[in-house]
């Protein structure tokens, strides 16, 4: 029996991804999956338990031997028991996310996880990989950008909101965050050949929303006439 749709959103941070993946989500009745969550849940998780981020067998080890469990209702992730998702969205959160995602032991564990999640379909799940990697047969796939001026205003007021005061790196670091997502070797942020951009530069997220929803609407009823 043919799976219930699995839409794909990606694109670089500060892009609205969340926002806007949650509201589409919301609107379709389908089930909304943060795998960046799952990256910087791990990422802590790893650095907390001395783990050599460094090193790709150490890595294995480690993911070989955790119970990871994102939970799709509430979007709260535990590893070994213990729940990290008050501190998901930190900067230095971030930062890990970014560096233990470059290697293939971590995108091999979750990448396999998220598939699990997503293989009943009715799913919106966001990323960096979801439409050329975790579902390259994903039935509509979304990439979120915008220009990294707008992308770090963004974040910044992101970070203001949550009291951080580091916000003037903001800039710099999403240019090295950005740089290590598109040039690492395994599944690296590209868009895939058959996603529709969406460039929500210049629209606020009710427009962007009600345009992505428009688009996967669309796909979706040309893809039942066809099957
Ligand atoms: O979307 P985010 O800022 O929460 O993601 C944090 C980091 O996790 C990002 O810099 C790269 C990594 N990531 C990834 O490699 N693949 C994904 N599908 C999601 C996130």
């Amino acid at each position: 029996m043919k799976r219930g749709p699995v839409i794909a959103i990606d694109g670089p941070g500060g892009v609205g991804k969340t926002t806007v993946s949650k509201k589409v989500a919301e609107k379709l009745g389908f089930t909304y999956v943060n795998t960046g969550a799952m990256y910087r849940a791990l990422a802590l998780a790893a650095k907390e338990s001395w783990v050599d981020l460094s090193s790709d067998a150490v890595l294995k080890d480690f993911c070989t031997g955790i119970d990871f469990r994102y939970d799709t209702g509430s979007g709260r992730v535990a590893v070994d028991g213990v729940d990290y998702t008050e501190r998901l969205w930190t900067q230095e959160a971030g930062e890990l996310a970014s560096k233990v995602s470059v290697k293939k032991s971590v995108r091999e564990f979750l990448v396999s996880y998220q598939r699990g999640i997503g293989e009943a379909g009715r799913v919106v799940m966001e990323g960096r990989d979801i439409g050329t990697a975790v579902f390259p047969d994903a039935d509509v796939k979304i990439f979120l950008d915008a220009s990294p001026e707008i992308r770090a205003e963004r974040r910044r007021l992101e970070l203001m909101e949550k009291g951080a005061q580091a916000a003037k790196e903001v800039g710099r670091e999403l240019e090295e965050r950005d740089r290590r997502d598109t040039e690492r070797a395994v599944s690296p942020l590209k868009m895939a050949d058959d996603a529709v951009m969406v460039d929500t530069g210049a629209m606020g997220i009710e427009e962007v929303v009600k345009q992505v929803v428009n688009v996967i609407n669309e796909r979706l009823r040309i893809g039942d006439t066809r099957s």
